[in-house]
């Protein structure tokens, strides 16, 4: 990290003392799984220090989470094999409850000593939890004497668990919620100027509100991926067999419109790597923007769009990226993406750049580049991370600006 972030406007765990105390923490354990098994592990490693923490300081930790989006119990969204890694990644007995309310938990509950840790089963097994019911609220609100949110990436959502609890006990924000809020203000609204933003991802339909922000906001917005493909199509060019949301070339076309009246320089790919269909290895072809034929499909940036963004990351002192600009999980349609995130990776190693990255696949294109662990900052959240940037209030930060500190 290179920026000393300002206090924090929230109640943090500086705040209060959690000894002997029942601490409900909200986490967001909703980690990637295929069969049983978890395929990232990023969104545990990162919540470690926050749960240790409250631990050693004598408090039982009591911990809330949500997985996937089940509509009532069921076997492949338990988190036991989740509290299982937790175990293993802590080095500590994690104990697991069946169910997040009721008998069971309470008795769970009762057995913690301090410094104790305990996972609760998914939070979305009831349906309070996502309807925000006050029952519901007051179900979980009764295993703890106060609440700790460090979920930053479910706070886009005002759920029971992680927005009404907050109005029912004594609130804090975790040390990871804490850091994330810390870097994101401190990064995004006193960025060292020039800031460009990288916006990639399949369509600008989900990312409509996040491009007019980020305009008034960025001296230079470089738009990749398959969004790209929506603007250039609006800008009469030929996209041939390109992912591609005409319905939306009004809008796009507005966007660029708008651009132009700001301070805000949009760069749009000048040249693009094509190929007949999405697949490995196909045979592809580096054509100028003007010259995609009609049986071509758009899957990465070209080189002379590379070297333009690496351009803006020279002149840049602050990047933040959401969304590959490619079809980054099938090689070589990852070259852009690998290439920019290396170049900004090497530029914040030497401190002429400060790099924030976040949202969806962001994470596993900055793993893929090897790039991850050089950036300032990546934020674990997708949603939440979208939202934050679209300048919208998430309901499970706002209740914790709101909350009484004990
Ligand atoms: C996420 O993975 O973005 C968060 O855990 C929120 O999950 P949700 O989109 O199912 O609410
Ligand atoms: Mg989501």
């Amino acid at each position: 990290m290179t920026k000393s972030a300002p206090l924090s406007p929230f109640p943090t765990l500086n705040d209060v003392v959690v000894k002997g105390k029942r601490v409900l923490v909200r986490v967001d354990l909703n980690v990637p799984m295929e069969n049983g098994r978890i395929t990232d592990s990023t969104r545990i490693e990162r919540i470690l220090s926050n749960i240790r923490e409250i631990s050693s300081k004598g408090g039982k930790v009591i911990i809330l989470s949500h997985l996937g989006r089940p509509k009532g119990p069921e076997r492949e969204t338990s988190l036991k094999p989740v509290a299982v890694a937790l175990e293993h990644e802590l080095g500590r007995i994690v104990s697991f409850a069946s169910d997040c309310v009721g008998e069971v938990a309470k008795s769970a509950v009762n057995a913690l000593r301090d410094g104790d840790i305990l996972l609760l089963e998914n939070t979305r097994f009831h349906a309070g939890e996502t309807k925000n019911d006050p029952d519901f609220v007051n179900a979980l609100a009764e295993l703890g004497d106060i609440y700790v949110n460090d979920a930053f990436s479910t706070s886009h959502r005002a759920h029971a668990s992680t927005e009404g609890i907050a109005h029912r006990l004594p609130a804090y924000a975790g040390r990871t919620m804490q850091l994330e809020l810390e870097m994101l203000t401190s990064m995004l609204a006193h960025p060292n100027r020039p800031m460009a933003a990288i916006v990639g991802g399949a369509k600008v339909s989900t990312k409509l509100e996040l491009l007019g922000n980020l305009m008034r906001r960025v001296d230079y917005l470089f738009i990749g991926g398959g969004m790209a493909n929506t603007f250039l199509a609006a800008s009469g060019k030929a996209v041939g067999k390109s992912l591609c949301e005409l319905q939306l070339a009004d809008v796009a076309r507005k966007i660029l419109a708008d651009a132009d009246a700001t301070n805000c320089q949009l760069v749009l790919p000048v040249d693009a790597i094509v190929a007949p269909r999405l697949e490995p290895n196909a045979s592809v072809r580096a054509v100028s923007i003007d010259a995609v034929g009609d049986n071509d499909m758009i899957l990465d940036i070209g080189p002379r769009t590379i070297a333009k963004v690496v351009g803006i990351l020279a002149e840049a002192r602050t990047v933040v990226w959401n969304g590959p600009v490619g079809a980054f999980e099938v090689p070589p349609f990852d070259t852009g993406t690998v290439a920019i995130a290396k170049v900004a990776a090497l530029l914040t190693k030497v401190h002429a750049l400060e790099t924030i990255g976040g949202g969806g696949d962001t994470i596993a294109a900055l793993n893929k580049a090897n790039a991850y662990h050089d950036f300032t900052y990546v934020s674990t959240a997708g949603g939440a991370f979208l939202e934050w940037l679209e300048g919208k209030l998430l309901p499970g930060v706002e209740a914790l600006r709101g909350a009484k500190a004990a």
